[in-house]
């Protein structure tokens, strides 16, 4: 079962003004194709060649985990955006002010963690085992699935994500990304079951909660 490179949920232009056609032709076909590409060729002699993604992305190490996971979080992420997205619902914004203290706390939090995140990786908004919300971020690959944390929310903060449109002002790119967050997709998450327990983190690492930046 080789590993696809899911159709966009929208058009190459379609985030414009926030996310440019050129980043969107970059990032999803030349990065993201590029893991699908290179998993499928370390699969060809991998016992995890029939697998599915997920299990893949579980169980592999090394180079392959390297680009599965990332096939995995950019599938994750493309739909965590949309053109012109609604509003969160008011399941959402109550789970999110009960765990971070308000709406907009949530929002200062998740983009303190993308912004202050080292080098290359992505933000998590996830859901433990027992229940609880916590905004994690991982470096490089690294997934919250392997710690058996529900992926709610994500946002890329490799530079590939961002560079073309915004260079290096990450907290600018972080302003446009609130601007396209599907939070239908984010409430259809929070609808499913919570991972099962069966370990602690090891890859992600708990966000500090900073002060207010007011970046939205
Ligand atoms: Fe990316």
């Amino acid at each position: 079962m080789a590993i696809v490179l899911p159709k966009l949920p929208y058009d190459l232009d379609a985030l414009e003004p926030h996310m440019s056609k050129q980043t969107l032709d970059f990032h999803y076909g030349k990065h993201h194709k590029t893991y699908v590409d290179k998993a499928n060729k370390l699969l060809e002699d991998s016992e995890l060649k029939d697998a599915p993604l997920e299990e893949i992305v579980m169980r592999a190490s090394g180079t392959l985990f390297n680009n599965a996971a990332q096939v995995w979080n950019h599938n994750f992420f493309w739909n965590c955006l949309a053109p012109a997205p609604a509003k969160p619902d008011k399941a959402v914004q109550a789970a999110l002010s009960k765990a971070f203290g308000s709406f907009d706390a949530f929002m200062d939090q998740f983009s303190e963690n993308a912004v202050s995140l080292f080098g290359s990786g992505w933000t998590w908004l996830v859901r433990d085992s027992d229940g609880s919300l916590e905004i994690v971020k991982t470096s490089n690959a690294a997934s919250p699935l392997t710690d058996h944390r529900q992926p709610l929310l994500v946002c890329d903060v490799w530079e590939h994500a961002y560079y073309i449109d915004h260079r290096n002002d990450r907290l600018r790119y972080l302003q446009n990304y609130w601007q396209l967050v599907n939070w239908d997709f984010v409430a259809a998450n929070f609808g499913d079951a919570p991972a099962p327990r069966r370990g602690r983190a090891t890859r992600a690492t708990r966000a500090t909660h900073a002060p207010h930046r007011g970046v939205h």
